[in-house]
């Protein structure tokens, strides 16, 4: 049977660790050919080179701030040049500052913007031009369950996750004519290396968290990854402007 996504050229933001590294991972099982973008690209290369030859695919890390526009945009041209398309975009890069309405920082503030918002739309708007000229592709964004329930001391953070959802559908009403389909992905707690050092340090009774999950466990990367394998395939043909939850049954 062919893999998922087999011989897709897709990119995947934020790569170098946590979600984004779980996707990588995923698609390249499935088949895909991996653009892996991040800020921090050292640690990858030996992980990359490993994974390609595991699933015998490309995984090619490539270093970049996804808020540059101009240098994403040099980057996307050369990915367009060397492959002829680009298939799937996954929008997981993502910054998360959390404080209660009295502390917040409004540099913090705008830069959770300017990375969980602002660069996801100039990586759709740069990437939808790329998918139109072959009037097919797919766009998966990760939002979070916050921006559904709401979450004490994420006011900033939940806000960005917030508008990702509503890009994400006013999105998909805008480029389904294109063939370009367009999803998120909104998951619970799951278990990265960032929500290690954010649970430590802030000192949040985790086993409390659990218990109001249903399926009575924390996410992990690859539950999200499996998620966004299967809305960036063919499998999902005929679904988009969705945001699928991944978060165990907490949302309900
Ligand atoms: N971990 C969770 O519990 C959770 C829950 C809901 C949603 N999310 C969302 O999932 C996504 C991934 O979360 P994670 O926990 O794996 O995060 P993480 O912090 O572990 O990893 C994020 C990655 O993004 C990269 N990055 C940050 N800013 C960048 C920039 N300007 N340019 C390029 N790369 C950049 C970082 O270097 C890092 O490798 C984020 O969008 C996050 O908001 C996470």
């Amino acid at each position: 049977m062919e893999k998922l996504l087999h011989g897709k050229v897709c990119i995947v933001t934020g790569a170098a660790q946590g979600i984004g590294k779980a996707i990588v991972e995923r698609f390249a099982a499935d088949g895909g050919i991996v653009y892996a973008f991040d800020r921090q690209t050292g640690v990858m290369e030996q992980w990359a080179k490993d994974c390609s030859e595991r699933y015998d695919v490309r995984i090619i890390p490539v270093c970049c701030d996804i808020t540059d526009s101009t240098g994403v945009k040099n980057v996307l041209m050369s990915i367009h040049k060397q492959e002829g398309k680009i298939d799937v975009l996954v929008n997981n890069a993502g910054v998360v500052f959390n404080r209660k309405i009295g502390m917040i920082i409004r540099e913090e503030t705008e830069l959770m913007f300017r990375v969980n918002v602002i660069a996801v739309l100039e990586l759709m708007q740069l990437v939808a031009r790329f998918m139109a000229r072959n009037k097919r592709g797919t766009i998966v964004n990760i939002a979070s369950v916050t921006a559904v329930l709401g979450s004490s001391g994420q006011v900033a953070y939940s806000a960005t996750k917030g508008a990702i959802i509503s890009l994400t559908k006013s999105a998909a009403k805008e480029l389904a004519p294109q063939g370009i389909r367009v999803n998120a992905v909104a998951p619970g707690i799951v278990e990265t290396e960032r929500f290690a050092e954010l649970y430590e340090s802030s000192g949040d009774k985790i086993d409390e968290r659990i218990n109001r999950i249903a399926l009575g466990r924390l996410g992990t990367p690859e539950d999200v990854a499996n998620a966004c394998s299967f809305l960036a395939s063919e499998r999902a043909s005929y679904i988009s402007g969705q945001i699928l939850g991944v978060d165990g049954c907490a949302s309900i």
